[in-house]
């Protein structure tokens, strides 16, 4: 009698690793975001319908790489519908797996910084929960805020102030409140709501203090100062708003820096603070 056939060897899943590349211009991908897409990974890139455009493929293209021929397209519709999102999901993640039961690392293109508002880390829980022993790397990123406070030759914050970055799908209520809780409010998603956020910030006459940023640091980029140039026209999904309140009451600082006893004049302390 022939002995059983052996038990096929558990494949040795690759790393899924989540390769930030900046907003837009290729220069701001990072070394080490750069050495990822060279380091022989099959590349994945995420689209919004299957065989449409990807941006953050553009991105890399963009950079003068070759996209990889075995490059595959992950889809994540943009849709509240959330059967076929769940369903658009579930796809993705076993498409992800069973590319990474191949034994080779796949790297995941992703806009901007991976662990902002990223598809990456809702693919990497999804996958994670299917095989919890695969390996995730996230390779950080410029987000697209910062690139958006370099173009428009803002500072996102500085010395004591308080920032929030928020999704501007909370609303004009919630932005009014938060405006006096922050030195700096970055919205988000700004596309459907611009309108009303412009009549916001007219009503607080913050609009000197504000910029509008559109594909930071794509070949398309729009960074507009003056806020009234926008009322009625459409915007692109990819822009946002940085708002900053001068006129804010602060708060009393309990702890921090200021607090300390000042440093002795020469000593490396002070020379950092300075
Ligand atoms: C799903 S989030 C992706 C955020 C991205 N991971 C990041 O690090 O900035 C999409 C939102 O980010 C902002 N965004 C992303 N890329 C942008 C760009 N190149 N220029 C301006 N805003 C951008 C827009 O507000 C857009 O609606």
């Amino acid at each position: 009698m022939n002995p059983p056939p052996a038990a096929p060897t558990p494949a040795r899943f690759g790393r899924l690793i989540g390769v930030s590349l900046g907003p837009g211009d290729p220069e701001l991908i990072t070394r080490r975001g750069w050495a990822a897409l060279h380091s022989g990974a099959r590349w994945a890139y995420p689209v919004k319908k299957a065989e449409e455009s990807s941006y953050a493929l553009d991105i890399a293209r963009r950079g003068g790489l070759a996209i990889p021929a075995d490059a595959v397209e992950l889809v994540f519709p943009m849709t509240r519908d959330a059967v076929a999102l769940a369903r658009a999901w579930a796809r993705a993640a076993a498409q992800t797996v069973q590319l990474l039961a191949e034994g080779r690392d796949l790297a995941f293109l992703v806009e901007g910084d991976a662990s902002t508002y990223s598809t990456f880390r809702h693919l990497a829980r999804a996958v994670r929960e299917l095989v919890p022993e695969i390996t995730v790397d996230t390779i950080a990123g410029v987000s697209s805020f910062a690139a958006a406070a370099a173009v428009a030759d803002l500072a996102l914050a500085e010395e004591d102030e308080t920032m929030a970055v928020i999704p501007a799908a909370y609303g004009v209520e919630v932005i009014d409140r938060l405006l006096d809780e922050f030195d700096t409010l970055v919205l988000m998603k700004v596309k459907p709501l611009v309108d009303e956020i412009l009549e916001l910030l007219e009503r607080r006459g913050l609009t000197a203090t504000s910029c509008f940023v559109e594909k930071v640091g794509a070949p398309e980029e729009r960074v507009v100062h003056d806020l009234t140039r926008l009322r009625g026209e459409k915007v692109n999904y990819l822009s946002l708003l940085l708002v900053q309140n001068p006129k804010r009451a602060r708060g009393e600082l309990r702890r921090g820096c200021r607090e300390r006893a000042a440093p002795a004049a020469g000593s490396p302390a002070a020379a950092i603070d300075a």
